[in-house]
């Protein structure tokens, strides 16, 4: 372990390069515009594998997915084996004028480094390859197997994942699952992730007419598709409610007492949520009435207007719209079902519309939430490890995100249990204008995973399920 930190320390500036690297390189899953870029990030990924002791390496493909970039060490037998999951693929740029620095060039400004997938997810690579490279290139092995895939279409709803699974099952078997794509709930605090939310996405489409019709000719009489739409989607509006939808919180399942309790206990208050949000002085949030922020967002339901088109303001011209469409997100919990919610969605938004407006409502891809308990073997060795890491006691805690791989990779595995180690703190601004990873807190995670290899590696019999919890006998 000490020789592990050591040569951390040492190739700290190196490890930074590497980053720079990975985020010169526009790999934007998005817009699908990028699979050139998405190919290159898939082949560096896969050389800086190579130059951190991973063997067996390659790009993998199911279909016409993106590249997944693929490496393992499996040089201890018997000890456990650990899958190392994290995404090569990033979100676009909008407002381009906001961002201070090039978002493809890592830059380091007050201790943190910025660029477009600094913390999402390229710092994961980093980290995980940091962490196998500290051991292996000091004492020449790791204390467990690792199997390292690094997805390359993540942020768009890793869509070819079950038929990846289907091709590759027997390769990728392992028996825990360490993900390092989620946050921590402070910089310095480490954070384990216990529950994802899952995104159902649709796009609303209305029209009315056949053609754009001049607005002084057929304005207040021609079917406004624009404003139509906008009433459609007023139906969706919760204030500070529940939102409207009928039969939607039917399957919504509570937390329980300790977990509400957990969630006033987490740090975070009023004004730093407002600052992190960068909420202005006079709106208010939008929770539902007396619950609190962490529960609104990891176990509750949510709907988010992404994106709407009729016409663009510039080039607008004196027309009433024949068009108008929406992308709706909702983001699901335990126990919602995509289907359900989709029929429910869509129950709502079609009936009775404005003027008899022909509405269309289509699925664009679901994923499922996923919840776990933080109990057991792997679990507590994590703990340790990120408190060894951090120098602080790490905390359990939920997530309103999603991460398509995280539930189904863990059934594949029989239930494997699945580690999701924090790495955006609440200033990271992922997604959005100066994404950036806090320099210490990246620094900390790498030394956790390798904590966390020497910990999983030292477990007796390398078992790292609990055990299956003694059946009662029938009285
Ligand atoms: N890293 C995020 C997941 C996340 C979100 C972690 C919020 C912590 C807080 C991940 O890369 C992501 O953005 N996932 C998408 C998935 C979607 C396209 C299915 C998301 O949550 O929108
Ligand atoms: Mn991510």
């Amino acid at each position: 372990m000490k020789k592990s930190l050591a040569w951390l320390e040492t190739n700290d500036a190196n490890l930074v390069a590497d980053l720079g690297k990975l985020v010169a390189i526009p790999s934007i899953s998005t817009d699908g515009e990028h699979q050139k870029e998405i190919d290159q990030v898939a082949e560096l990924t896969c050389e800086q594998m190579r130059h951190a002791g991973l063997t067996n390496i390659g790009v993998l493909r199911s279909g016409n997915s993106n590249p997944y970039s693929y490496g393992e060490w499996l040089g201890a037998p018997g000890k456990p084996t650990v899958f190392l999951y994290a995404h090569h693929d990033v979100q676009p740029i909008n407002f381009t004028e906001d961002w201070k620095s090039d978002p493809w060039t890592l830059t380091e400004r007050d201790g943190r480094f910025y660029a477009r997938g600094a913390a999402d997810d390229k710092g994961a690579i980093t980290v995980q390859l940091g962490a196998i490279a500290s051991w292996l290139r000091t004492t020449g092995a790791l204390p467990v197997n690792v199997k390292m895939l690094v997805e390359g279409e993540e942020e768009v709803g890793s869509r070819n994942l079950q038929s990846f699974f289907q091709e590759h099952k027997e390769r990728l078997q392992s028996d825990v699952i360490v993900v390092c794509d989620t946050g921590n709930i402070e910089t310095g605090m480490p954070c384990i992730t216990y529950s994802l939310r899952g995104i159902v996405g649709c796009i609303v489409e209305v029209q009315s007419a056949t053609k754009p019709v001049h607005s002084g000719m057929a304005g207040g009489w021609l079917a406004d598709a624009a404003l139509a739409l906008n009433v459609i989607l007023s139906r969706l509006y919760w204030k500070n409610g529940k939102i409207p939808i009928p039969g939607f919180y039917d399957k919504v399942r509570k937390p329980t007492s300790k977990e509400r309790r957990v969630f006033r206990k987490l740090p975070g208050d009023e004004a730093s949520w407002r600052k992190d949000l960068g909420t202005l002085d006079g709106v208010g949030f939008a929770l539902q009435k007396n619950v609190h922020p962490y529960e609104q967002t990891w176990r509750l339901p949510a709907i988010t207007v992404i994106a709407q088109e009729a016409s663009s303001i510039k080039g607008a011209s004196n027309q009433v719209l024949p068009k108008a469409s929406a992308f709706v997100s909702c983001r699901i919990v335990p126990d919602q079902e995509p289907e359900e919610v989709l029929e429910q969605l869509r129950a709502v938004l079609t009936k009775d519309p404005p003027w008899g407006v022909k509405v269309n409502v289509k699925l664009v891809g679901d994923v499922k939430w996923w919840m776990t308990d933080p109990q057991g073997p792997a679990f507590s060795a994590a703990m340790q490890a990120l408190k060894k890491g951090f120098g602080t006691k790490p905390v359990a805690i939920g997530c309103g995100g999603s991460i398509g791989f995280v539930g189904p990779l863990a059934e594949l595995f029989g239930g494997a249990p699945a580690l999701l180690l924090g790495i955006e703190d609440p200033q990271t601004n992922a997604h959005a204008p100066n994404e950036s990873l806090h320099a210490g807190d990246f620094r900390k995670l790498t030394a956790s995973l390798a904590h966390l290899f020497d910990n999983l590696g030292a477990l007796p019999d390398g078992k790292v399920k609990a055990e299956p919890a003694a059946v009662a006998a029938p009285a």
